[in-house]
């Protein structure tokens, strides 16, 4: 047998234990989605969202990538974003790094990685923001993890940099934002960063939409009407 048919036989084996202990459990799950948390996590298989937390399908709405990045052009990352916050309500928004992160990693390198470079230019901007803090730490490895540390809590500012969660704070009481990063030597999450809603203290004045003035009719409003 092969590895992946190893797979299947698996999800049926747990699919029959599940029915054991409760019949009515994929009624259950199939009947609706009430998420509270929103995960924003790296792609690396080391990190799986539920098993780390000790929660169960239907408790964490889930985005993961390469490095757990918030990019303010990735409709993917926004779209998730968007449904979460507007229609699930989530009251958390989690962005989850990790020591040991290959797209840290090969942001800090000067190598040629081909398309990924794009996406590891991100990280290489926050490396950028934050190089007199970094370069002052002499240990390769523990510039490495304070970078990693670093790119969650920019990731976390981005967070709150959008509109959506913008919006969200406004007209009600979410969602929280938490940058946390998990080791994997031990398997524990540290906290880096908690920010309460309607917090924008963590942004620069720039980056603060007024949702209650009347929309401005600039140059790009009138090439748009033109
Ligand atoms: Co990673």
């Amino acid at each position: 047998m092969q590895k992946y048919q190893k797979l299947l036989l698996a999800n049926k084996a747990w699919a029959g234990e599940k029915l054991n202990l409760d019949p009515d459990y994929f009624t259950q799950l199939a009947s609706d989605q009430k998420p509270e948390f929103l995960w924003i996590g790296c792609a690396d298989s080391r990190v799986p969202a539920d098993q780390v937390t000790g929660t169960q399908p239907g408790e964490i709405f889930v985005h993961r990538n390469v490095a757990n990045m918030v990019v303010h052009t990735d409709m993917n990352m926004l779209s998730v974003l968007q449904y979460a916050v507007e229609v699930l309500n989530v009251k958390h928004i989690l962005v989850v790094g990790h020591y040991n992160c290959g797209g840290v990693k090969a942001s800090m390198s000067n190598k040629d990685y081909g398309l990924i470079n794009k996406w590891l230019r991100n990280i290489k901007d926050v490396y950028n923001m934050h190089t007199d803090e970094l370069e002052a730490i002499t240990d390769e490895n523990k510039r490495f993890d304070r970078l990693v540390e670093l790119n969650v809590v920019e990731q976390v500012r981005n967070l709150v940099k959008t509109t959506i969660v913008q919006k969200a704070w406004a007209t009600g009481d979410y969602p929280y934002i938490h940058g946390w990063v998990f080791n994997l030597h031990n398997g524990l999450i540290k906290s880096l960063i908690d920010v309460k809603p309607s917090d924008l203290s963590v942004i620069e004045d720039v980056y603060r939409f007024a949702f209650d003035e009347p929309k401005e009719v600039g140059v790009l409003g009138e090439v748009m009407l033109s």
